[in-house]
């Protein structure tokens, strides 16, 4: 017989929190599979309407959920990636065999402009990931110049001839990718150093502030965030060393044990989607981690935390390239991504930016493409109803009763999750109930303002498992919701067995 677990808190509307950074809602394109080439670029030669070869339909999908910043070319990939090659007229550009990636043969037809003509339609910001595992620190420092100088430097003349008179603004700059891995298999000592080389020749040009962002941990190395943060930063130290780069950026996927490649995107039991909730609810006291050794070294927290790949991984679907990773998405994944925003937020103060692995095709994509049609997956839904959060205060939620707790393998997770945020006299409530039976009930008391429930939206479906095809574009698509309501001091939402959902509260 199904039961309700209930959860109250208490919130003040009138003491906000720190800012939730609308790059938390941060995307990731790499020259993977089918995320770059029949994802976001077709070629202006395809019947698929294009702008300059960038598919419409994907960037039209993408301004609704008004994404931040797209990193881009990797990844792995970035660490092959000489951007020479990818400048100048198509037919002329070199190719390359991509070799993390299913060794396919790369004809760098979407380079430099094709990426910035990209995120102009896109209205987003650009996050250049430049090549530390086999490039050179003159060759990323000429990107630089490439892409953010004016007038007669020679990277700027290359750039003019190459049909591009003005710099673009740049701000977000990776220093290389997962150098403990793919990206050259260091040393966490070593790339210390090279980390602060690399950055010192990424210079500001005409105006151009980088945030540059070098590698951080994989998953909980809490080692490797210290040796960083050590070689940047003083423990006990008065005067403070000045940091030449200003953040991390640690990797981790929601990837229930090493069989993670081994499980389907579709077919998966209630023991497996339960493992996968317990997987996701780590990246909690992951983060957690990590802040509190950047703390010991940088208690004023002037260096961003940033996740810049994370999400689900499952096997890749039947009949497709195993490296291309292309994979479906169920209402888990969704649920999975609304978990991980409630934790962003309530660890705002440290975290400054996050990027799901990938926009298109490729892993918890938000959009599946099939020549030219084109699929909203459930995770797409929970960064549009999500939007508010970006850039708005956050609002802790203060418990009173925790909600229950299940036992998930050795350990247990909470069902219920929840997080708030307040922007222009609206407060963004979002709640997630994981249980697969069972209802979830949140009291949540306002405090600090009169206040009136707006707009709520429910996404749900039939099973975890349900997910959105070509056939049926809007198995899993959010719907209107009225079982919130207020109930004296507190706002009661009633969420069903495996929902998200989100409500508008007017404050007076
Ligand atoms: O997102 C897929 C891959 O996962 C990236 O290229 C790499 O950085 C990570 O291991």
């Amino acid at each position: 017989m199904p039961s309700t677990s209930t959860m109250t808190a208490v919130v003040n509307a009138d003491i906000a929190g720190p800012q939730i950074s609308r790059h938390l809602y941060g995307h990731f394109a790499e020259h993977l599979g089918r995320c770059i080439y029949d994802g976001f670029y077709v070629g202006e030669d395809s019947p698929i309407p294009n702008v300059g070869g960038i598919r419409t339909d994907v960037v039209e999908a993408l301004r609704q959920i008004a994404i931040p910043n797209l990193r881009w070319p990797g990844g792995c990939f970035a660490d092959e990636y000489h951007w020479r090659d990818g400048i100048g007229p198509k037919e002329s550009r070199p190719s390359m065999v991509n070799t993390h990636w299913g060794n396919v043969v790369e004809n760098n037809h979407f380079g430099t402009h094709e990426f910035m003509a990209l995120c102009e339609l896109l209205d987003t910001e650009p996050y250049i990931v430049g090549n530390v595992g086999s490039g050179t620190v003159q060759e990323m420092a000429d990107w630089v110049e490439y892409l953010t100088r004016s007038g007669e430097a020679p990277m700027s003349q290359l750039r003019r001839q190459n049909g591009r008179d003005e710099p673009w603004k740049v701000r977000f700059w990776g220093i290389g990718n997962e150098t403990w891995g793919c990206g050259g298999n260091m040393r966490a000592e070593y790339y210390a150093d090279l980390a602060r080389q690399y950055a010192t020749y990424c210079r500001n040009h005409d105006g151009n502030e980088l945030y540059r962002i070098a590698v951080g941990a994989r998953n909980d190395d809490f080692d490797w965030t210290q040796k960083l943060m050590q070689s940047i930063s003083c423990l006990g130290c008065e005067q403070k060393r000045r940091s030449p780069y200003q953040a991390l950026a640690f990797h981790y996927y929601t990837s229930p044990s090493e069989r993670r490649r081994k499980w389907s995107a579709t077919e998966f039991s209630e023991e497996e989607y339960y493992l996968t909730m317990a997987s996701a609810w780590r990246m909690d006291e992951i983060i957690a981690g990590h802040s509190r050794v950047m703390d010991c070294y940088d208690p004023q927290r002037q260096i961003g935390l940033v996740c810049d790949e994370w999400g689900t991984w499952w096997r890749s679907e039947e009949g497709t390239n195993p490296r291309f990773l292309y994979q479906q998405n169920t209402l888990r994944d969704a649920l999975v991504a609304s978990l991980h925003f409630d934790i962003f937020h309530q660890h705002a103060d440290r975290m400054v930016m996050a990027n799901i692995a990938q926009t298109v095709n490729v892993l918890q994509a938000m959009l599946l493409t099939d020549g030219p049609q084109l699929v909203l997956t459930p995770t797409y839904h929970v960064f549009e109803m999500n939007r508010g959060h970006q850039d708005a205060s956050q609002l802790p939620l203060h418990l009173k009763q925790a909600p229950a707790r299940k036992e998930v393998g050795d350990g247990e997770i909470s069902t219920l999750s929840a997080s708030a945020s307040v922007k222009d006299g609206v407060m963004l409530l979002s709640a997630t109930n994981l249980d697969t039976t069972d209802d979830a009930r949140l009291q949540l008391e306002i405090r600090g303002a009169d206040w009136q429930v707006g707009a709520a939206r429910i996404l749900t479906a039939a099973k975890v498992q349900s997910h959105n095809t070509t056939e049926d574009l809007s198995a899993v698509s959010p719907q209107p919701f009225s079982d919130v309501r207020r109930d004296g001091v507190n706002l009661a939402v009633d969420l069903p067995p495996h929902s998200f959902v989100t409500v508008e509260v007017q404050l007076g």
